[in-house]
């Protein structure tokens, strides 16, 4: 029998699949549980609170993820609890991957529009005794009589629609067309758009634009559905390559993500997601390769090589998406297994390709996230790696970590001994957000309560807590929560190891081309979390090389600019696919002296510049 289980205060409720944990109850469900570890019990993010009904006993995992209080407060792990009988629980915020900040603003890039599509306004002969010819060839004469195009209409589902749609507006359409094909039969007065998607490990962006002028008319940011199988892409591809139903599984629920998105933008301009006639999708090659259903096993062992690099245009249908019945999705190439289509559209916006080409002195893109993709321009040569800095950025194994959502401790300053910090949208802390942990550390290490192999000593505002030595950023009677924020020694650890892969990537990249660090010219930092930090802060404990601020630029989501220029230009198009195709792919753990850079990236380091300096 299945016992029912209610989650407040998110106010769903319903029965827990047969045999399932309570995580997999919040799954069927909806609710939006963080599970980082995909259900393994190991990230500690999934905790839920007991306020009614009995689970199955206390595991020793969550004896060690959960405080005493915590367990003495009927805290548990939903991914290690199963129902006994009917329950109740409440959620705490920190535990819900929704309501977060979302990134959906990025550069703006001046490109020529000129789109893969073409719209034609026509009017067409109307039938009559004398003239018996069907639909599509009145659609395909008036192609030819007025524009003097030779046109086809091969897809059934375009002609299905355009009967009725003809006849309603008067034999006037507006007919788009992509090279000869007929793809969209429209009334002539519906506006005509585009759709550009960067999907993130993490969040979703949607752009919904003008293809006539290029303009954007709409955004919205989502966050990825498929979060409830593992923040982390490796626990997806693991679920996926479980057999057809997993893998349909997870190809849906980001075909449903796309679908809102594009519903919602379309409602703000009071458009109908038909009018959108072509779309353009990037995300990284993981994310890639589930929404394609492509087969997945073959990225999560090494040499995780791509099924698929070249770009890909399909029917957006097929995919599941409700758009223009014969609209196409086009998804940017992939470089390697690791760095995907959402890398070439970060470096086509950033215009990291135009400078390696033009030779204007050394430039490093880097997408700062669970994995963080980076490149390196430099005399006229582009080479990108990934390196994996781990969710530390969003929270996971940090005892206090949450998402950007409110609450969230997202600036921290130690001035005159007194411990400042700022919350998102102002809102008593629950938690530390990435760039709020970045602060604390680097302001720790500032006043000397770390040291450079990042030991934390005793202190202002350092006490013995349950699990050892921490810093207090707000006491208990400050919090949202009832709980004192506070950095452990363990999560210094976390961000250290964080820090340490993106610092030993940039070090590597520029050994490779030769360089040291005082030899970039410009670093910019792309994507949600690049965005939000502090750059000084960053430099403060190694994580970014010591330069002058005015080097630096954040330029928020570059991946969904990239997505957008694509959308209106076809030479951007040609474009992406040259980057691809040019860019050198360096395996990290395999460079020359990685494991040298790593160990000495990991140290703590004043205005550090690491081996090379
Ligand atoms: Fe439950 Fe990670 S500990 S999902």
């Amino acid at each position: 029998m299945a016992y029912s289980v209610d989650f407040e205060p998110v106010g769903r409720r319903g029965p827990c699949p047969e045999g399932g944990t309570l995580l997999d109850a919040a799954r069927s469900l909806g609710v939006d549980l963080a599970s980082v570890c995909g259900g393994a019990g190991t990230c500690g993010r999934c905790k839920v609170q007991l306020i009614a009904g009995s689970l199955t006993d206390v595991t020793a995992g969550e004896r060690h993820s959960l405080s005493e209080r915590e367990l003495s407060q009927g805290y548990r792990l939903a991914c290690r609890a199963w129902p006994l009988g009917d329950c109740k629980l409440h959620v705490p915020p920190e535990s819900l991957t929704a309501l977060q900040r979302t990134q959906v603003e990025g550069l703006d890039v001046p490109v020529e529009v000129k789109p893969p599509v073409h719209s034609y306004l026509v009017q067409i002969d109307p039938p009559s005794l004398e003239d018996l010819r069907g639909d599509d060839q009145r659609i395909l004469a008036a192609l030819r009589t007025v524009h003097r195009i030779e046109a086809h209409i091969p897809d059934l589902a375009v002609m299905r629609d355009a009967s009725p749609a003809l006849r309603n507006s008067g034999w006037q359409a507006r007919l788009t067309l992509r090279g000869r094909e007929v793809v969209a039969i429209t009334p002539p007065d519906a506006p005509w758009l585009g759709l550009a998607v960067d999907i993130g490990t993490t969040k979703i962006a949607g752009y919904l634009v003008d293809l006539a002028t290029g303009q954007t008319l709409a955004s919205r940011g989502a966050m990825n559905p498929q979060i409830a199988f593992g923040e982390d892409v490796i626990a997806r591809l693991i679920y996926a390559s479980k057999g057809p139903e997993e893998a349909a599984h997870m190809q849906e629920l980001l075909a449903g993500a796309l679908n809102t998105i594009a519903a919602e933008a379309c409602a703000e301009i009071g458009a109908d997601p038909s009018s959108i006639v072509e779309a353009v999708v990037v995300g990284n090659t993981a994310i890639h390769h589930l929404f394609l259903r492509l087969p997945v096993r073959q990225l999560s062992a090494a040499p995780y090589v791509p099924a698929v690099r070249a770009e890909v245009d399909v029917k957006a249908r097929d995919l599941g998406l409700r758009l223009a019945p014969g609209a196409y999705a086009h998804l940017l190439p992939n470089i390697a297994g690791f760095v995907g289509a959402d890398h070439v559209a970060m470096l086509l916006a950033t215009r990291v390709a135009a400078s390696a080409a033009e030779q204007r002195g050394a430039v490093l893109a880097i997408d700062i996230g669970t994995n963080t993709e980076m490149c390196l321009a430099a005399a006229g040569e582009m080479t990108s790696l990934s390196c994996a800095s781990g969710p530390a950025f969003e929270g996971a194994h940090i005892k206090f970590g949450m998402r950007a959502a409110p609450g969230a401790i997202e600036r921290v300053r130690i001035a005159d001994g007194h411990v400042e910090y700022k919350t998102i949208a102002d809102e008593p802390p629950v938690g530390l957000c990435g760039s709020g942990l970045l602060d604390a550390v680097a302001q720790m290490y500032d006043v000397g309560l770390l040291d450079k192999r990042g030991r934390l000593a005793h202190g202002p505002h350092v006490r013995e807590g349950e699990n050892g030595i921490e810093f207090v950023i707000a006491e208990e009677a400050q919090s949202g929560n009832g709980q004192a924020i506070t950095v452990s020694q363990h999560d210094i650890r976390e961000l250290q190891l964080a820090k340490g892969a993106i610092r030993c990537g940039i070090d590597t990249l520029l050994q490779n081309a030769g360089l040291t660090p005082g030899d970039l010219d410009q670093v910019i930092i792309a994507g949600a979390f690049g965005t939000y930090i502090d750059v000084a802060s960053a430099i403060t404990i190694g994580m970014l090389p010591d330069l002058p601020l005015e080097r630096f630029s954040q330029v928020g989501n570059a991946a969904g600019t990239g997505a957008r220029l694509a959308l209106i230009s076809r030479t951007m198009r040609h474009e992406a696919q040259q980057i691809a195709n040019r860019v050198r792919y360096l395996e990290l753990a395999r460079a020359p002296g990685f494991m040298h850079n790593f160990a000495v990236a990991m140290y703590f380091s004043p205005r550090g510049n690491g081996p090379t300096s």
